[in-house]
């Protein structure tokens, strides 16, 4: 059997993992999948006809519809989307349809890095490698809102940084697959380091565990 290389990066809310996860994909060759979009896009579809977010059934009819090939990030990454993909994402029953779809994607040679909350914990518990990045709720809100200010935006940061706080405590108070890092994961601050530190820090444990299986 082939194996299939894997590199999980889970992380907050603006910490940094999309960057990487791209950075990371394009360097080693690898498939790419953003798997907040998946949960994004199960709130999307239920905002889009104006269901209401707790209503479970719906929740698992839209994500059974979700295409992996057809995630459209220019509509999903609406700051609203996120806010309700947080939502829809405590049910139990639609993280099983969504993970099953993302473990299939992972098995596809020659492999992927995917980026979310759970995958280092539950979706690919076996993976090659194992990123936690993160960085505090203040980096990340400047962050967020120097996005919003580079496209024309303007915002309130302490707006945005009790948005992230919010976010932050669902996404790691949840029952379901908490956010929290893997026991064997390595952990990336961002905080004080910029994505091409961050990219080089990446790097070199996933070499280092490269060169490692081309010894054994
Ligand atoms: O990463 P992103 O902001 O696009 O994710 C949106 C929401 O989807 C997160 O706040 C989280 O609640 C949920 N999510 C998740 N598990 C993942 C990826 C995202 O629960 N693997």
């Amino acid at each position: 059997m082939t194996h299939v290389f894997t590199i999980a990066i889970d992380g907050p809310a603006g910490a940094g993992k999309g960057t990487l996860a791209r950075r990371l994909a394009d360097h080693y060759r690898l498939n790419l999948l953003d798997t907040g979009l998946t949960y994004r896009a199960v709130a999307h579809a239920m905002l889009q006809v104006g269901l209401p977010l707790d209503n479970v059934s719906a929740a698992e009819t839209a994500a059974r519809q979700v295409d992996l090939a057809k995630l459209d990030r220019a509509v999903l990454s609406a700051h609203a989307v996120g806010e309700a993909a947080s939502k829809v994402a405590v049910f139990p029953t639609v993280r099983r349809i969504l993970v099953e779809k993302q473990r299939a994607f992972a098995r596809t040679p020659p492999g992927a890095v995917l980026d979310g909350r759970d995958i280092g914990t539950v979706v690919c518990p076996d993976a090659d490698i194992k990123l936690y990045v993160t960085a505090s709720a203040e980096v990340r809100a400047r962050r967020r809102l120097a996005e919003i200010e580079s496209i024309g935006g303007t915002a309130d940061f302490a707006e945005i940084l009790a948005d992230i706080m919010r976010r932050d405590e669902r996404d790691m108070g949840r029952a379901d697959s908490p956010l929290k890092p893997a026991a064997d994961a390595h952990l990336l601050d961002t905080s004080e380091m910029a994505i091409e530190a961050a990219f080089l820090a990446a790097r070199a444990v996933i070499d280092d565990a490269l060169a490692m299986r081309n010894r054994a």
